[in-house]
C-alpha cells in the first residue's frame, strides 16, 4: 500500500460530493454567493429541473478577471478577511462552491465589475476549455451545463427533473425569505415560474409560502435572553397534512434543524391533531458567540451553544402568540369560502328546516341558507312539524340576541350543530368540537390547580388489555391519577380501574384506557412529563364530550355558549378544526343577492 497526495482536480471532485448533492444544492451556493456580492435582483434560469442547465445572473459588485480564476480555485475567498469564521454575516466563506461545482459540470463564469469591461471563463470537469472578453450588464453570471455528466454514480442518485425542480424552487424560496429586500425570478423550460419584488418580510413570507397567511397568520415579535424571535405562523385552524412548509432561518441563514419541529409540536400540542401542521416562517437572531455556523458542508445546519434556551424561545414566544389569538378562527373566511365553492360545484344534499316546520331534503346549498335565515327569526317553529327523522329542533326567539358575542342559542341541527343568534350574525357551532374543548381546558386547569377531580366507580372495573399495554399504564398511574384516573395492575393482562376524571362525565373506561396506552406508546418515554400530560389530557377530553348525535335543551345549548366565551382556545378543537363559524348579516344578505 502506498499513500500519495491526491490530484486538486480529485480533492475537488470529493469535496463536490458534500457540497454539490444535486441541482438544488448547486443552485443555493450560487444564489449565495449572488447575495454575498451585494446583488439587489438575481434572475434564475433552470432547464429540466436544473439536470440540463442552472444558471444565475445577479447584478452585485462583479469581479476582475484575476479573481475571477482565483475564485475558482479551491480554498479561495474573499470573505474571511480576519480569520474569524465566528464572525462570518456572509453565505459562504469556505471558498469551495465554485471549484467544486466547476468539477463536476461544465462551468461559464462572466463577470463584470462596475466601471470595467467584463471577462469570462469556462471550465469543463475541472479543466479551463478557453477565456477571453464578454458583454454583459455589471454583475456575475454562472451557468451550470450537465451537472454530473461525467459522473454516473452520481446521476444515478438524482430524482425526475420535476422533483428536482422542486428542489431547486424551495432552495430559492428559503434565501428569499431571508432576504426580503432583492428581487428574485425564476424561468424553468422557458418558463416564468417565481417573480418577487424586493419588500418587506411578512410579505414575502406571504408571498411565497401561502398568500392566505396575510388573514390566517400570526405575527412574531419576541425578545428574551438576548435573542429576538420574529417571523410568522398560521393559525391552529389553518394546517396542513404535511409539516413541509415550516422554515428556520438563524441570524439570516437558512437552516434546516430538528429542534423547530420539536419546538413547533410543543407550541401547538394540543392545537392540531398529531398528523396536522402548521405553517411557519420563524427568524432566529442570536449573539454570533452563541451559534456555530461551520458545522455542515453546505452550511445548512447550526450548532446552538445552548439549544434548549432557542427551543423555549420559539416555544414560548409562539405559545404567548396563539394565547393572545384566543378563540380567534379562520372559520368565518372558512365559511364563506365553502359557500362559494358547494355553490359552483354539486352540492351535497342537506337536511333542511323549512319555513312551514317540515324538515325535508334539500338539493343545494342555497336552499338551506333561506331556511337557516328563516330559523333565526324563529317565526312559527315553535312547533315545527317533523316528517321523518328528527335532525333539527328550533326554538322561538325569546332572549334578546345581543351581547355575548357567541349569540343565544336558537336551534340545533343534526343533532349536532347548535345555531345561534348573535348581534351581527348567525353563529353555527360544532357541539362536539366545542365540548371537547372545553374538557380539555377544564381538566388543564384543574391540573394546574393541583389534581383534577376523580369520579370513584361504584364496583372498580377491569379491563383488559395487552401486557405491554398493561405495563405503559401502570409505569404512568401516578401522573394518570393527577388527572383523576386512578388505575391498579390487576394481573398480567388486566387493569383496575378505581375512579375517573371527574370532567369526564360517564364513559365508556375500557375505551379511554386503550386509547391512552396507544397514546404512551406513541408517545415514548422522550416527551417531557407536562407535555405526556397534556397529551393524556386531550385523549381523554375526547372520550368526555358531548358527541355528535346528542339532543342539547336550550338550557345545555346556551351553557356551552356561554362557557366558550370564556375559555381560552375555544375557537378551534383539540385537532385544530374551528368550533364554531359565523355568517355575519352582511354575508347573509349578500347570499340573497341583496348587495
Ligand atoms: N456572483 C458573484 N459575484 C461576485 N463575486 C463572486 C460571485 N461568486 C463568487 N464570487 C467570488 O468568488 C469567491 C469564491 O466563491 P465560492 O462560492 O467558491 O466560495 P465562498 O462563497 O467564498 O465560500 P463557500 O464555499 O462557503 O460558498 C467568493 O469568495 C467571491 O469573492
Ligand atoms: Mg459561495
Amino acid at each position: 500500500m502506498s499513500i500519495r497526495r491526491l490530484p486538486s482536480e480529485l480533492i475537488n471532485r470529493i469535496a463536490a460530493g458534500e457540497v454539490v448533492e444535486r441541482p438544488a444544492s448547486a443552485l443555493k451556493e450560487l444564489v449565495e454567493n449572488a447575495l454575498d456580492a451585494g446583488a439587489a435582483g438575481i434572475s434564475i434560469r433552470l432547464a429540466a429541473g436544473g439536470l440540463d442547465l442552472v444558471e444565475v445572473t445577479d447584478d452585485g459588485c462583479g469581479m476582475e478577471p484575476a479573481e475571477m480564476s482565483l475564485a475558482l480555485e479551491r480554498h479561495a475567498t474573499s470573505k474571511l478577511p480576519d480569520d474569524l469564521i465566528e464572525a462570518v454575516t456572509s453565505f459562504g466563506f469556505r471558498g469551495e462552491a465554485l471549484p467544486s461545482i466547476a468539477s463536476v459540470a461544465r462551468l461559464t463564469l462572466e463577470s463584470r465589475p462596475r466601471g470595467a469591461d467584463g471577462w469570462r471563463i469556462e471550465v469543463d470537469h475541472g479543466a479551463l476549455i478557453e477565456e477571453g472578453p464578454a458583454a454583459l450588464p455589471p454583475g456575475t453570471r454562472v451557468r451550470v451545463e450537465g451537472l454530473f455528466d461525467k459522473v454516473p454514480a452520481r446521476r444515478k442518485f438524482l430524482r425526475s427533473p420535476r422533483s428536482e425542480y422542486a428542489a431547486c424552487l424551495d432552495a430559492v424560496k428559503r434565501l428569499a425569505m431571508a432576504r426580503p429586500d432583492v428581487g428574485f425570478s425564476v424561468e424553468h423550460d422557458g418558463r416564468r415560474t417565481l417573480s418577487v419584488q424586493p419588500s418587506d418580510a411578512p410579505a414575502r413570507v406571504a408571498a411565497l409560502l401561502d398568500r392566505e397567511l396575510e388573514r390566517h397568520g400570526l405575527g412574531i415579535d419576541c425578545i428574551r435572553d438576548g435573542m429576538r424571535l420574529t417571523g410568522v405562523v398560521s393559525l391552529p385552524t389553518f394546517n396542513r397534512g404535511m409539516a413541509d412548509r415550516q422554515y428556520l432561518f438563524v441570524n439570516s441563514r437558512p437552516v434546516k434543524d430538528r429542534l423547530l419541529i420539536g419546538a413547533m409540536r410543543a407550541a401547538y400540542r394540543d392545537l392540531l391533531a398529531r398528523d396536522r401542521h402548521p405553517i411557519a416562517a420563524l427568524f432566529v437572531e442570536v449573539p454570533a458567540s452563541e451559534v456555530d455556523i461551520n458545522v455542515h458542508p453546505a452550511k445548512t445546519e447550526v450548532r446552538f451553544r445552548d439549544p434548549a434556551t432557542v427551543r423555549g424561545l420559539i416555544v414560548g414566544g409562539l405559545r404567548a402568540a396563539l394565547d393572545e389569538a384566543g378563540h380567534r378562527s379562520a372559520a368565518r373566511e372558512q365559511f364563506a369560502a365553502a359557500v362559494n365553492w358547494q355553490i359552483e360545484s354539486q352540492p351535497p344534499a342537506v337536511i333542511c328546516l323549512h319555513a312551514d316546520g317540515a324538515l325535508r331534503k334539500q338539493e343545494s346549498l342555497q336552499d338551506w341558507v333561506p331556511a337557516l335565515a328563516q330559523m333565526t327569526n324563529g317565526a312559527g317553529l315553535a312547533d315545527a312539524r317533523v316528517d321523518f327523522a328528527p335532525a333539527a329542533r328550533a326554538e322561538p326567539a325569546t332572549a334578546p340576541a345581543a351581547s355575548y358575542p357567541l349569540g343565544v342559542a336558537r336551534g340545533q341541527v343534526a343533532a349536532t350543530y347548535i345555531v345561534a343568534e348573535a348581534e351581527d350574525g348567525l353563529v353555527i357551532v360544532d357541539q362536539h368540537a366545542a365540548h371537547e374543548r372545553l374538557v380539555l381546558e377544564r381538566m388543564r386547569k384543574a391540573a394546574d390547580g393541583g389534581e383534577v377531580a376523580r369520579q370513584a366507580l361504584l364496583i372498580p372495573d377491569v379491563v383488559e388489555l395487552d401486557e405491554p399495554d398493561c405495563d405503559r399504564l401502570q409505569g404512568a398511574a401516578e401522573e394518570l391519577a393527577g388527572l383523576g384516573l386512578e388505575i391498579e395492575r390487576f394481573g398480567p393482562n388486566a387493569m383496575l380501574v378505581r375512579s375517573t376524571p371527574a370532567p369526564l362525565g360517564k364513559t365508556d373506561v375500557p375505551r379511554l384506557l386503550e386509547d391512552i396506552a396507544a397514546e404512551l406508546a406513541e408517545l415514548g418515554t422522550s416527551v417531557a412529563l407536562r407535555d405526556r400530560l397534556d397529551h393524556v389530557a386531550a385523549t381523554m377530553a375526547c372520550h368526555g364530550s358531548v358527541r355528535a348525535g346528542r339532543i342539547l335543551s336550550v338550557a345545555e345549548m346556551n351553557a356551552l355558549l356561554r362557557e366558550m366565551e370564556v375559555t381560552p382556545h375555544s375557537g378551534q378543537c383539540n385537532h385544530g378544526r374551528p368550533t364554531w363559524v359565523k355568517l355575519a348579516h352582511a354575508d347573509i344578505e349578500k347570499l340573497f343577492g341583496r348587495r
